[in-house]
């Protein structure tokens, strides 16, 4: 689809007063992208001569949002409207280019084969301009195409501008053209800023044509969708739920089951893969890919993560840039993140977190438990509690656990330090020395047993008049203390 006599330009220089932001309009996201970039994404594909794109309010970072995508940026300052926006990208156009498209930086949702479509209607039919339109239900705010008797265009007419009449107009203008340049520059050139905010309206341009006695045509959007411009915070979110709302058809399309799926947010390069099952309030971000036949249950959130084959994420999980190989589950409410790997089979279970940790195949830690910076074998138990004490305040240090090994409820391993394969350590220790391998690391205090303790200390709150209770808690604040305890022997 190469198109060597054709420029794209893509207006992004504007504030976006209506949202009222200190981000610059086209920095906005919807659909888990920036405005602008989407915009860019769609154009890319018809390989045009350059893409150019103005920028004017926060400059550096509208550039650095683009140039990535191998866009030129074009500098306007002040910015004086979508006219003089035109005008200023000129500088930045080969003078062997013969048409542009024109897309303002703030309508996401135009689709490449749309943009296309238009260019190749453009071309065929001789127009100095072709105007991609819309009828759409409510076109407050928009600008409308005015039409002669006889169908064609007569002019853009802005909302604030619109006489009684005009008011019932349905047809829009998306602000997407096609333009013959040696026909459009005089014209710009002839623009005069007509209107309250005094600024050189590009739709003006299309008047100006006519008078000229040029033919200009409007071609219907199929999809009204497709040319939503995002002005405010409402206009934002029902551009992401068009969005959200493709990305969900097309992962089903691929054989995935999502159960509620307006429910449900997938990013646009997130991969699923067939017979998955997503359950409500899930969200799936970044370059998350997900395997064949895993199921992510409700609630939980996944981030630039990798899920292998039949994983399980049991409800309310967290998973951050993250890798779980086949079989693996997690959940509920874990955390994984920062390079958490659970190799084959492995499980995490309720309220833990695991952080740049490898769990080897088979390993369970089903509890309550802090796995930081560790590396452990295959086969291993971790008990309810267990942490792994990794900061000592200035560095982070690694545990290592081997194979096999049985690490009893409640224990502390004070990193930097090794289990070895086949060890065992015991319930409640602070470990903070090696354990070799097949032995037991034991590290608590010894257990006293008072026998007839509690049988004794009821006796001595008897004799003084108390109430004998079971329970140890009481409000009196004098306590008798009970006689030390005869060993039986
Ligand atoms: C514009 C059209 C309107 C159309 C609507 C579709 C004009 C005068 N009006 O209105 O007919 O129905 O889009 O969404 O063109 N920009 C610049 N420099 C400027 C001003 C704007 O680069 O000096 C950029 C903005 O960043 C934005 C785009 O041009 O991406 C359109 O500007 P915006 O202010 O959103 O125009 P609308 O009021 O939406
Ligand atoms: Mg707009």
């Amino acid at each position: 689809m190469a198109n060597s006599d054709l420029v794209i330009v893509i207006l992004a220089a504007g504030k976006g007063t209506r949202l009222k932001s200190a981000l610059a309009k086209v920095l906005h996201r919807a659909g888990g992208r920036t405005l602008v970039e989407h915009v860019v994404r769609a154009c890319q594909p018809l390989k045009p001569r350059e893409i150019v794109a103005v920028v004017g309010h926060q400059p550096e970072d509208v550039s650095a949002s683009v140039t990535p995508l191998v866009v030129k940026t074009v500098l306007q300052e002040p910015q004086r409207g979508t006219g003089h926006a035109m005008l200023v990208a000129r500088r930045a156009i080969s003078s062997r280019a013969k048409f542009a498209i024109l897309l303002p930086g703030d309508a996401p949702l135009v689709r490449t084969e749309t943009i296309a479509a238009l260019a190749r209607a453009h071309r065929e039919s001789g127009a100095a301009a072709t105007i991609l339109s819309a009828e759409i239900e409510n076109p407050a705010g928009y600008g409308r195409i005015v039409r002669q008797d006889d169908g064609s265009v007569a002019a853009i007419v802005e909302d604030s501008a619109l006489t009684g009449e005009q008011r019932s107009i349905r047809e829009i203008n998306s602000s997407i053209y096609c333009f013959t340049l040696e026909k459009l520059w005089p014209c710009l050139a002839a623009l005069k800023p007509q209107n309250v905010h005094k600024e050189l309206y590009l739709t003006d341009a299309i008047a100006v044509l006519r008078q000229k006695g040029e033919k200009v045509q409007a071609v219907l959007a199929t999809d009204p969708d497709e040319v939503l411009g995002c002005n405010t915070r409402a206009d934002l979110a029902a551009v992401d739920a068009v969005f959200r709302r493709r990305k969900r058809a097309a992962v089903m399309d691929a054989g995935v089951t999502i159960e509620l799926p307006e429910t449900v947010l997938i990013d646009p390069d997130v991969i699923v893969g067939a017979d998955s099952r997503i359950e409500p309030g899930v969200q799936l971000l970044g370059k998350t890919r997900v395997g064949v036949s895993c199921t992510i249950r409700t609630g939980s959130v996944l981030s630039d993560s990798v899920l292998e084959d039949n994983v399980l994420i049991k409800p309310y999980t967290i998973v951050a840039a993250s890798h779980l190989s086949s079989g693996a589950q997690a959940g509920p409410f874990a955390h994984l993140r920062d390079g958490a790997r659970l190799e084959e089979n492995a499980r995490v279970g309720n309220f833990v977190e695991v952080k740049k940790s490898v769990l080897g195949e088979g390993v369970k830690s089903m509890h309550l438990t802090y796995l930081g910076d560790a590396r452990i074998g295959s086969g291993t138990n971790i008990g309810a509690g267990t942490i792994t004490c990794n900061y000592d305040g200035v560095n982070k240090n690694p545990t290592t656990i081997g194979k096999r090994v049985f690490i009893g409820s409640d224990t502390a391993l004070v990193a930097p330090v090794r289990v070895g394969d086949g060890a065992y350590v015991g319930a409640g220790s602070v470990i903070t020395k090696n354990v070799p391998p097949d032995a037991l690391g034991l590290a608590r205090g010894q257990q006293v047993n008072k026998l007839g303790w509690a049988t004794a200390r009821r006796r001595q709150l008897a004799s003084a008049g108390k109430p004998v209770k079971r329970r140890s808690h009481t409000k009196s604040k004098r306590r008798s203390k009970p006689r030390p305890a005869k060993r039986k022997r």
